[in-house]
């Protein structure tokens, strides 16, 4: 599918690699203006982006960044909180820091980000938020105690929220991915690995463009009665 977001512009935060980059990629590539908040500015990055230093759990920051953008480009029309980390381990030995930090930087970010162009959406009649949220979000995850309540905060945001603006236009949604070939799943060694591609109906993970389409999808106005939704891409894995 290919969408025409000619005369929009988007804010992707972690923008920089992994999804974020392959979001910031198909949103261009079909016309929009696109600005990645990332907390490093890649080397080589994509020459139609404009790239933002911003660590998104810092609400002060994404609120001064976030009019930057908004004076400079007019509008603001589309908005992915994509940003995360994992602090992965049994709560046994999870500390209060490793909580906290995937809280800020999941959860956190998507109040701070949404916050500050939720005025601005309003102002315009029309927005869409999507959240990239993940299955363990719905499944919960043994070893991901602060990840997977991260990610099942998102969705409770995101439903408040889709009731919140409805009546503004601004449309908010959710996408779940279940494995995607990133650096964050790298960490896994090949025993997990196969453990985990063994559980997937598809019995494969996902490419980032694929998350990136399904970003899309919600961007778009094919979905423009569509909202507080979540989406599961996953290759099956959670049904
Ligand atoms: N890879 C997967 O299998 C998978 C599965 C489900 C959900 N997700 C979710 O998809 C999103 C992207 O994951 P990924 O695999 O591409 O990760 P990644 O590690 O490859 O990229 C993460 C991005 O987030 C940015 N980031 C991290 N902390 C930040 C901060 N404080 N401020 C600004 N930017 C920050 C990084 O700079 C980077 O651009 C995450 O929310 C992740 O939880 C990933």
């Amino acid at each position: 599918m290919s969408f025409n977001f000619e005369k929009r512009v988007a804010i992707v935060t972690g923008g920089s690699k992994g999804i974020g980059a392959s979001i910031c990629e198909h949103l261009s590539a079909n016309g929009a203006k696109v600005y990645s908040l990332s907390r490093s500015i890649p080397e080589n990055g994509n020459s139609n982006v404009t790239y933002k230093q911003c660590d998104v759990s810092n609400f002060e920051d994404v609120q001064t960044i976030i009019s930057e953008i908004h004076k400079e480009a007019g509008s603001i029309d589309i908005l992915v909180n994509n940003a995360g980390v994992t602090k992965d381990n049994l709560i046994m030995r999870m500390n209060e820091k490793d909580w906290d930090t995937v809280i800020d930087i999941n959860l956190k970010s998507a109040f701070n980000t949404a916050k500050a162009v939720a005025r601005i959406m309003m102002g315009q009649r029309k927005g869409k938020i999507i959240n990239i949220g993940s299955i363990v979000g719905t499944t919960g995850n043994a070893g991901q105690s602060n990840y997977s309540a991260s990610k099942a905060g998102l969705v409770g945001f995101t439903k408040s929220l889709a009731k919140e603006l409805a009546t503004r236009n601004i449309l908010v949604n959710l996408i779940a991915p279940g494995y995607v070939m990133t650096e964050m799943t790298e960490k896994l060694d090949e025993d997990q690995l196969k453990a985990f591609l063994d559980n997937i109906p598809m019995k494969r993970g996902a490419s980032g463009e694929e998350i990136a389409k399904v970003v899309g999808f919600f961007a778009s106005d094919d979905s423009n009665y569509v909202t507080g939704q979540v989406l599961h891409v996953d290759g099956g894995l959670a049904m």
